[in-house]
């Protein structure tokens, strides 16, 4: 009898996969199946994933790490969803799918990226890191389940 065919985990799943585990519940930051597919139909949406071992294919079974989406206009894109997997954490995959996005939006001819994150994300190490630098503050933009106000942060690195 033939070995069973392993059926295929989409990029959708893979994505949900780690949108499910990567964003506290208490910030409301995490978006729902049905908005990252209707996303990905988007012409200008764009997104990335990365292997726990760090490469952009998957072997059979083998977890995803992390992903980004984003979506572009004429020559600048902006960052809308970033995060790496928890079990996977502070080991430079972060790093490493950030220089992907930065390396492609480069080779695709934009010219600006954008993100906005709460003012008090760590995540803001590593964008700095990269050379995204803030560009615009907003008080209270965000409001958590609880009907918390926290503050933004526009960031923008020029390409
Ligand atoms: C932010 C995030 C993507 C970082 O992923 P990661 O794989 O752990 O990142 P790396 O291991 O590449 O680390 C990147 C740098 O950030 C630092 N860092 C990452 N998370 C940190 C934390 N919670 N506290 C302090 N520093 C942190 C690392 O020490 C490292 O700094 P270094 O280069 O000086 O050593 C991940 O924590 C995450 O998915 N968070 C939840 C989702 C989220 O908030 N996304 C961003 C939305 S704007």
């Amino acid at each position: 009898m033939p070995a069973p065919v392993p059926s295929p985990v989409d990029d959708l799943d893979r994505i949900m996969e780690v949108m499910e585990r990567a964003f506290a519940p208490e910030y409301g930051e995490a978006w729902n199946r049905r908005q990252i597919g209707d996303a990905l139909l988007l012409p200008n949406t764009r997104y990335g994933l990365i292997a726990d071992d760090g490469g952009e294919s998957f072997a059979d079974g083998q977890a995803t790490a992390g992903f980004f989406l984003s979506r572009s206009i004429l020559d600048e894109e902006e960052l809308l969803l970033f995060a790496i997997s928890p079990d996977f954490r502070l080991r430079g995959l972060g790093h490493a799918l950030l220089s992907r996005f930065i390396e492609q939006a480069r080779s695709n001819g934009m010219k600006r990226l954008f993100l906005e994150m709460r003012s008090e994300n760590p995540a803001g190490i590593l964008y700095a890191a990269h050379g995204f630098r803030a560009v615009g503050h907003r008080a209270g933009y965000y409001r958590t389940p609880d009907g918390l106000r926290l503050d933004a942060v526009s960031q923008a690195l020029d390409l």
